[in-house]
């Protein structure tokens, strides 16, 4: 199908697919073990699709505010890769799903040699988050704050900073993530400053449309076609897109890349990025969460959406 064909469908179907997904919301929660994320509306569920001439798509609750939480993970990972090559970054982190919970430290221990199994789960996001250079935290937290300008074409994202504190307060069980790390010389620095940046980019305020921007970009391996400029590496942005594909939805990935057949990345706020490589960016909000971690709702939505316009990666 053409993208007009294909966007005429959206434009006509997508109000009725969040309308059908919605109910789904009732069976999951809203994250509360950061205490500030529990706030957010139970039911809210929105949707905005990109394509690279432009226009755009977007139903249901798609000027949500929220902060991007573990979906800053895919794109600190691009910043550090772009920082220290993939030699280095690897060296600290591996490349295989866990099947644990994403904050789980267990095979941190049990697996030798002991690095985080893959950027994407709390332990690799944060080792990843600890090589992105700078002089100081600030610089290395305005430096991953301007890669997302770029990326979304805004030049004022900012911090939801009672979230920040919220996690910063109630964060042991990621300083504890670190601790380990750092005793077994895999992250280096400081940790309290790696925690600082890391909760950062996590409290980073996105809407749909941003995250329906940045995945266009993926989906065009680096290439804003928007402004007609590459912005990211394609080797990084592929690496990236496998992450998504084998562990964006925690320990629920494999079943996600069988029922909806798309890269994604999910955060704890309820947000998701997807995208149709080289067509189309995605951008998903619902706060009530699975047992996995995943928006209920979102989840519920993107297949929808996928099947019924035919769409998968392979
Ligand atoms: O570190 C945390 O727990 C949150 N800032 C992010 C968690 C999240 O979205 C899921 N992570 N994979």
């Amino acid at each position: 199908m053409s993208n007009t064909k294909e966007l005429d469908t959206l434009l006509q179907s997508l109000p009725s697919w969040v309308e059908t997904s919605i109910p789904h919301a009732s069976s999951g929660k809203v994250a509360s073990y950061i205490p500030e994320l529990s706030k957010a509306p139970q039911d809210a569920l929105g949707i905005t699709i990109l394509a690279p001439d432009g226009q755009s798509v977007s139903a249901g609750d798609c000027s949500q505010v929220f902060t991007m939480q573990s979906i800053s993970k895919v794109f600190t990972l691009i910043l550090a890769l772009m920082d220290n090559g993939e030699d280095e970054v690897f060296k600290r982190v591996g490349m295989e799903p866990t099947g644990d919970n994403f904050n789980s430290m267990l095979k941190l221990e049990l697996v030798r040699p002991g690095i985080p199994f893959n950027p994407f789960i709390n332990a690799g996001a944060i080792t990843v988050t600890s090589l992105i250079h700078g002089k100081n935290m600030e610089e290395k937290s305005q430096r991953i704050l301007n890669l997302f300008h770029s990326l979304t074409g805004k030049d004022n994202l900012a911090y939801d900073i009672d979230v920040f504190n919220s996690e910063l307060e109630s964060g042991d069980l990621n300083r504890s993530i670190a601790y380990f790390l750092k005793g077994n010389q895999v992250l280096i620095g400081d940790v309290d400053e790696v925690l600082d940046i890391y909760f950062r980019h996590c409290s980073i305020l996105v809407q749909c449309a941003d995250l329906a921007r940045m995945g266009l970009i993926l989906a065009l391996d680096g290439e804003d076609p928007l402004t007609g400029t590459r912005l990211l590496p394609k080797r990084y942005v592929q690496i990236a897109k496998t992450f998504m594909t084998t562990c964006g939805m925690y320990n629920a990935s494999g079943e996600f890349a069988i029922d909806v057949g798309l890269p994604a990345k999910s955060g704890v706020s309820g947000g998701i990025l997807s995208l149709v490589p080289g067509r189309y960016g995605i951008g998903v909000i619902g706060p009530s969460l699975n047992d996995k971690g995943n928006s209920q709702a979102g989840v519920h939505l993107l297949e929808m959406v996928s099947k019924q316009m035919n769409w998968s990666m392979f």
